[in-house]
This record gives C-alpha cells, sequence and structure tokens, in this order.
C-alpha cells in the first residue's frame, strides 16, 4: 500500500530532516493542508472528489438539503430576535463544496423576495483555495445577489465584534490538526513521527508545548497510565476567535463529538483519531498520506468553556435529530413519499442510531439575553453536561 503522495512525503520528510521528529499535530497539518501537495489543498484529480459519495466521505449536505433549510429557519428565527440587522451576516467556516451555503441560500430565496433576503450577506471562510473554488462553482449562479457572497481565507480576517448574525460549521473542528498523548506513570508524553527513509515511525517525547497539560487541567481531568488520545489546540484558539468576531447572534457548531467527561472516558482509551479512504475508515495515518482525511472527535466542553471564557455564553446543546425536529422537519418531510428516495435520504439526517445522534449541535450566543431557539426545543439528555466537573 502506498505511504502517500510522493512529493507530500518529500515536502514533511525533508522537514523532519531538518528540524527533528514532528508533533503528530505538525503530521496532521501537513498532511491535509500543506500548501501544495495536502489532502484539502491539492485540487482533486480529474474526475474524483474529496467529499461525496464517490468521494472518501461524505456529509449530511450530500444526503438531503434539510440541515440547511434548517438553518436558514433558524437564522430567520435569530434575525427576528436581533430586530432585522442590515445586514445579517452569515458566516459559514469551512464550507467543504458549498452544498450547505447553497442549500442554506435557496431556502432564503424560495420565499419572495422578502426583506430578510435582501439583507442576507453571506461570508464563507476556506483556507483552502482548491475548496473555494470548488464553492465559487456550486454558489456563483445566481443563488444570491453578487457582492452579498464574499469569501476569505481566515477568520482573522473579520474583525473584533464585526459580525451581527449567525456564525455556524458543519464538520469543521474536527479536521483541525490534533496532538496525541499518552500518559506515562503520572505524566503526559507526546507522540512525534519521525521518517527511517521508508515510512513514517511514531516516537513518545516530552510535550511540545504546556499548553496541553494546561487544556486537561482545565478539565480536571486526570487520565490513567497508558491512556491515549488527542488534544485539539486550534480548536481552543479557534473558538476564542469565533467569540471576537461576533457583535451580536449565535454561534452554531455542528460537529460529532461528546462532552469532554466521555471523550477522556474510559471508553475511549486509545482516542478518536480516524481515517477516511473510500467510504471507508481506517486507524493508519501513516498509509495514503494525504490521499485520504484525518480526523478527530470533538470536544464540546472545551468549546463551551472556552466560549464562557469570551463572552459567548452557551444557549444549549443538543443532537442533530432534535435540532432538526425542533425547527419542523416533520413539515418539510411530510409531502414525501414515505417509500421514496428522497425520504429515505431525509431520514438518514435524523437516524438515532446514525447521523441523528452521532451529530451534536452546540448553540452558543454573544450580545443578546439568552434566547430560546426553536432548534433547540428539544434538548434530550443534556442538560448541564457540558459542565466540566469539579475536583472531587
Ligand atoms: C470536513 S470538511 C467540511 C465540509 C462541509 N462543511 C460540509 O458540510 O460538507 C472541512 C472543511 O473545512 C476546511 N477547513 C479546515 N480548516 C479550516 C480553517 N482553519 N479555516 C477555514 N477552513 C478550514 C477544509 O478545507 C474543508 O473545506
Amino acid at each position: 500500500m502506498s505511504i502517500g503522495h510522493p512529493q507530500l512525503i518529500e515536502a514533511i520528510a525533508s522537514e523532519i530532516a531538518a528540524s527533528g521528529p514532528i508533533p503528530f499535530a505538525r503530521f496532521m497539518e501537513l498532511a491535509l493542508y500543506n500548501p501544495q501537495f495536502g489532502y484539502y489543498t491539492r485540487p482533486p484529480e480529474s474526475g474524483t472528489e474529496r467529499i461525496g459519495w464517490s468521494g472518501d466521505f461524505y456529509t449530511s449536505s450530500d444526503v438531503h438539503p434539510i440541515l440547511g433549510q434548517a438553518l436558514a429557519k433558524q437564522a430567520r428565527q435569530l434575525d427576528q430576535l436581533l430586530g432585522h440587522p442590515d445586514p445579517f451576516t452569515v458566516v459559514e467556516m469551512g464550507p467543504g463544496k458549498g452544498l450547505l451555503a447553497k442549500h442554506f441560500l435557496s431556502a432564503c430565496r424560495s420565499r419572495e423576495q422578502d426583506s430578510f433576503s435582501q439583507r442576507l450577506r453571506y461570508v464563507l471562510i476556506e483556507r483552502s483555495p482548491a475548496m473555494r473554488a470548488l464553492q465559487q462553482a456550486n454558489l456563483l449562479h445566481g443563488l444570491v445577489e453578487p457582492g452579498r457572497i464574499t469569501w476569505v481565507e481566515s477568520l482573522e480576517s473579520l474583525g473584533a465584534d464585526s459580525v451581527v448574525g449567525l456564525f455556524f460549521s458543519n464538520e469543521l473542528p474536527d479536521a483541525f490538526p490534533v496532538h496525541r498523548i499518552q500518559v506515562d506513570q503520572g505524566q503526559i508524553r507526546e507522540l512525534y513521527v519521525d521518517y527511517d527513509g521508508t515510512r513514517f515511525i511514531e516516537r513518545l517525547q516530552p510535550p511540545s508545548s504546556p499548553d496541553l497539560q494546561d487544556y486537561l487541567t482545565r478539565l480536571n481531568l486526570s487520565l490513567p497510565d497508558g491512556y491515549q488520545t488527542e488534544i485539539n489546540l486550534d480548536a481552543v484558539r479557534w473558538m476564542a476567535q469565533v467569540a471576537r468576531a461576533i457583535d451580536r447572534g449565535l454561534a452554531i457548531t455542528i460537529d460529532y463529538g461528546h462532552t469532554a467527561q466521555d471523550l477522556y472516558g474510559p471508553d475511549r482509551a486509545k482516542g478518536t483519531l480516524l481515517c477516511y479512504y473510500s467510504q471507508m475508515t481506517n486507524e493508519e495515518p501513516y498509509v495514503r498520506v494525504g490521499q485520504q482525511d484525518m480526523t478527530a472527535h470533538v470536544d464540546f466542553s472545551t468549546l463551551a468553556t472556552v466560549g464562557e471564557d469570551h463572552g459567548l455564553h452557551v444557549t444549549g446543546f443538543t443532537n442533530q435529530m432534535s435540532f432538526l425536529m425542533g425547527l419542523g422537519v416533520e413539515e418539510m418531510i411530510a409531502h414525501m413519499d414515505p417509500e421514496g428516495p428522497e425520504f429515505r435520504a431525509a431520514i438518514h439526517l435524523l437516524r438515532p442510531e446514525g447521523m441523528g445522534r452521532t451529530f451534536k449541535v452546540l448553540i452558543q450566543h454573544k450580545g443578546i439575553a439568552a434566547p430560546t431557539l426553536d432548534g433547540l426545543t428539544f434538548k434530550p439528555f443534556f442538560g448541564t453536561a457540558l459542565a466540566v466537573q469539579s475536583a472531587a
């Protein structure tokens, strides 16, 4: 089996030759986002795609437009709560192929040109030029007036307190590079990646940053010896930047993940890092490097805590099934033939043993009083689950 894209392997190997073994997070950063050869940054070979039914994995928006439609409904409710600001800004980060944006914008247009769609401004934040090109191909076809849709490369391009409206992402922080650690005699050690001339090799070394221990300390976690897991420091920085950018409005984060208690509990003692290739998962990050996706489950407790520290308060935490039900999915699917493929696709997103419960929805607010949101009508089993446990 190939160890990966030849020029990417060369680039990673030469960085290791120059600096010594690199933290796994750096390896993952290069594998996914090396500017020329990374999995997300390299234009797909002709006739192939990364995300989609013929790609390596699919997301909710490949299945059915109801998630985009539900987000549009939630945005309209927020618009009302904010007093119909002009512009009402929607920022979507990590938009993949742009399908969710397409569904969102189509849902906004499907009513007559009302005041909301005229005040709507849509900003897509995408770090990969190849993904940006795909999004533009999918979106610049009269869905929205030219000038009302824009792209930026990073969240830093948005000014502090510049967004009045909605910030959202689907499957974004799971795609951030993660540090991998192992507990050894009560101390954390970090997994580094070395190269022996033919393949990548793991080495355990002292942590590359004190932020790794601080992360666990903030969660009040003490992990047993031998425990292996991931720490997503980029998600911490990201949440702080999201909070900074919002003046008044909501942040909605949809992704697979858990509360810290579950993510760092005994059931996941080997971590959650997974690779996706051709709709199959594997646990081999050192093969097909740059040719397969890599991802780790999201720690929603940390997103909640970091948000709170920056004035972005938890409105609620639910799952995709409950979010869609609160926003009227039953009405949306009522006209579909229960035996037909469209109905089956929509139900796929709701399935309690599948995407309906695997995907969680964290909603946070800033600059407004805690709102009562349709998307949070059903909060099945979470309660105060996101709260960090205090020391015994
Ligand atoms: C797993 S895909 C998400 C797909 C998409 N949201 C959907 O629903 O189909 C992750 C996307 O996030 C982008 N991305 C990853 N890190 C990013 C960052 N720091 N800033 C902007 N985009 C990022 C990737 O290039 C890719 O387009």
